[in-house]
């Protein structure tokens, strides 16, 4: 009995009167469906194909809009910032208002869910070194102005100095920092339309690499941020959910920066949203402080006392998103010697919005580029990613929303030299990018940052597999650990030649090459078609249409009552023109949303025998044009050169 049905049964029984019993009931019988089904389906059967989606498709076009800006310049300008350690009285804030005192108190973690504020050090005159790495300040002017704030900065212990210059980094270590900035929710494609010029800059200027079958393997971002931190999911990992029994903090957890303190590094973790923090919301969160620099206790006080009074995305006069960047640069600048592993993960802008992420695209370009003017980038393995796509209700109701909560964001950028040393490592990274993949392979590549052997072809196909491997193109859902409603691999079938769709489409794909070639049809015969020679049919798979959410709050098991029907299938046709003899494979979007339209672009086609001599009119001059234009004047006898 499929779960919809088991839902049908329960309501038509009990009907609407046990709302609870009826989700307990149901949660428990999904959770045994969602069992069975992991690692039964493999669902893709050789290559992950996946499916084409459009940038603005008409069924997810409309949730889109343009933001309000930011009014944080609004503001008056903060009298007080943090310059490489060092507190600082701005000028500005002098000229306006006379001579400045001010008053500094240290902000110091006792445990995840509480912190305090020390005694005052009064005055705290300009120049000084911090001694902490959050601090609340008030000040004072000469015309009776009063500034008061909370800031960020690196403050480096001596013990942490001194720990990390004890250890040797590992002798197979690929010598990187590791710099990873996230943001919540934001699928691949979500990225591209609000974070354009960041996109560019990180693309064009800094060679990132930009992976495209990365697949989520469970909901949320605690589901996210776990395989990758600790190559594990909460099911395998000790129990530390609120709660349940014999739960523990999550101390014990086999944290991805312990390996990198092993190896001589300092460490900083910070998000924002500490309310519904990634593991402190439902999980225990951490007894001891977990990295050198965590931003957790900053965040919970500008929330409980400072958000109010501030308009929305800043903290006085500098937007929020900013101030997390800042102390990212400020790690860098603290410890230019030391290796540095970060992770800054910002969620205010894109947790509940599809469109205030793009209020982020000049900040981050601009940090982008600091950091790499600053030479913080010639030893950096710069990652930018996200945890999932958006879960904002109504995208996800569709079908190309269904398909992005799935395939987040996820890139990465090395320096210059990187792929001179590690040229196999590189190439196995770009060819990894149209390849299934997911958070345990990050797991297993930060892995490898810190002990990289090259292991040619002897790769072994694992669930978490290092992306400077090759990882294999008929990799499936079930071998990466992703379940079935999660996999956006296509499901394939053999289509009879004479189904109506193949037909329109095998026409569609004729009459797009006879429109590359209308311009010089005195030149190029307008071909026609031959005959169909192989069809398959690639539909998105049932799991994934039928899951509506997770019915508990870990997402565990899952409420499979959707009743979605596919908005579009991919046909892969090959076929044969005439005269020409020429063999197209291409691949042909039907698209059931938009009046069952078939579509295709020329990019999708590809010429997969040879063509010879056939185009000699217009070889040198229209090369482009070589695979589909068949010359009205063909030389007798033909020829197979290239
Ligand atoms: C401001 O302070 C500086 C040095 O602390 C002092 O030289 C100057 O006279 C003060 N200016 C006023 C207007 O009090
Ligand atoms: C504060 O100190 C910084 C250097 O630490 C200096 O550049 C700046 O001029 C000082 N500002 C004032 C108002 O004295
Ligand atoms: C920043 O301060 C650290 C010491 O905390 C020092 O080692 C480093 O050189 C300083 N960087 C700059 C750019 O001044
Ligand atoms: C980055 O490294 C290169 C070569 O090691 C060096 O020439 C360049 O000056 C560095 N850039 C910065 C900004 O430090
Ligand atoms: C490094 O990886 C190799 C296998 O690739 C393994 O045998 C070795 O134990 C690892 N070294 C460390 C320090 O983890
Ligand atoms: C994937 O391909 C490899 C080699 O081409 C083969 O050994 C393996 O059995 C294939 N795996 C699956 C799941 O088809
Ligand atoms: C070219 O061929 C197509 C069939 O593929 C036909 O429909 C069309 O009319 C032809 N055009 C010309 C100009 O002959």
């Amino acid at each position: 009995m499929s779960p919809s049905i088991w839902r049908l049964w329960l309501t038509r029984r009990y009907p609407r009167r046990l709302g609870l019993q009826t989700v307990l009931v149901m949660a428990i019988v999904s959770a045994c469906l969602t069992f069975y089904l992991r690692g039964t389906d493999p669902v893709n059967y050789g290559e992950c194909k996946r499916p084409i989606l459009e940038l603005w498709h008409p069924s997810i076009r409309h949730h889109f809009s343009t933001p309000k800006p930011l009014t944080c310049s609004q503001s008056p300008k903060n009298w007080v910032y943090v310059k490489n350690g060092t507190f600082v009285i701005s000028e500005e804030a002098i000229k306006k208002y006379g001579n400045v005192t001010c008053e500094y108190r240290p902000l110091v973690r006792m445990d995840d869910n509480s912190e305090v504020l020390r005694d005052v050090i009064r005055p705290f005159s300009n120049g000084t070194r911090v001694v902490s790495d959050f601090f609340e300040t008030k000040c004072n002017s000469q015309k009776g102005h009063v500034y008061e704030n909370i800031h960020t900065a690196i403050k480096p212990e001596q013990s942490v100095l001194e720990r990390a210059k004890a250890k040797r980094l590992p002798q197979n270590a690929m010598g990187l920092n590791v710099m990873i900035f996230g943001f919540d929710s934001v699928s691949r494609l979500n990225w591209l339309r609000n974070l354009p010029k960041s996109y560019a800059y990180f693309t064009e200027v800094l060679g990132g690499v930009v992976l495209e079958g990365y697949n989520i393997v469970g909901d949320g971002t605690t589901q996210a941020l776990l395989p990758i931190l600790t190559g594990h999911t909460d099911l395998e990992l000790p129990e530390a959910r609120r709660g349940f029994p014999g739960a523990k903090p999550v101390d014990g957890f086999p944290w991805i920066w312990k390996d990198f303190v092993d190896a001589g590094y300092v460490t900083q973790w910070g998000e924002d949203a500490a309310g519904i923090g990634t593991f402190t919301y439902r999980m225990l969160g951490f007894k001891e402080q977990p990295v050198d620099h965590y931003y957790r206790h900053y965040q919970r006080l500008a929330e409980a006392k400072y958000y109010e009074n501030n308009p929305r995305f800043c903290m006085g006069s500098e937007p929020r998103l900013d101030i997390m960047m800042k102390w990212m640069r400020d790690f860098f600048e603290a410890y230019p010697t030391l290796p540095k592993f970060t992770f800054v993960f910002h969620s205010e802008y894109s947790h509940e919005y599809i469109s205030t992420l793009s209020l982020a695209d000049e900040t981050l370009r601009s940090f982008l580029q600091e950091f790499k003017t600053s030479g913080y980038l010639n030893n950096t393995l710069l990652i930018l990613m996200a945890d999932h796509g958006s879960r904002y209700a109504e995208i996800r109701e569709s079908q190309q929303g269904k398909y992005e909560e799935r395939l987040p964001y996820y890139s990465f950028a090395f320096p210059k030299w990187f792929a001179e040393k590690y040229p196999i490592a590189m190439k196995n990274l770009r060819d990894n990018v149209e390849r299934l993949t997911s958070p345990f392979d990050i797991h297993a590549t930060l892995k490898d940052v810190l002990n990289y052997t090259d292991l040619g072809s002897r790769v072994q196909s694992t669930r978490g597999m290092s992306l400077f491997q090759a990882i294999p193109r008929n990799r499936t859902c079930s071998d990466a650990g992703i379940a079935p409603h999660w996999c956006t691999c296509l499901v394939w079938k053999e289509t009879p030649l004479t189904d109506d769709h193949v037909i329109s489409a095998a026409n569609q794909v004729v009459s797009t090459i006879n429109d590359l070639t209308n311009d010089n049809r005195q030149l190029c015969v307008n071909l026609t078609l031959d005959r169909i020679v192989a069809a398959s049919k690639f539909s998105p798979n049932e799991k994934l249409l039928t899951f509506k959410r997770s019915v508990d709050l870990d997402g565990h098991s899952g409420d499979f009552s959707d009743k979605m029907a596919p908005d579009w299938e991919f046909y892969q046709i090959t076929i044969k023109t005439k005269p020409s003899d020429a063999v197209y494979e291409a691949t042909v979007t039907h698209d059931m949303f938009r009046q069952n339209i078939i579509k295709l672009a020329s990019q999708d086609i590809s010429r997969i025998n040879r063509y010879g001599d056939q185009p000699h009119c217009i070889r040198d001059r229209l090369p482009h044009l070589r695979p589909y234009c068949y010359c009205t004047v063909q030389a007798s006898g033909g020829s197979l050169g290239r």
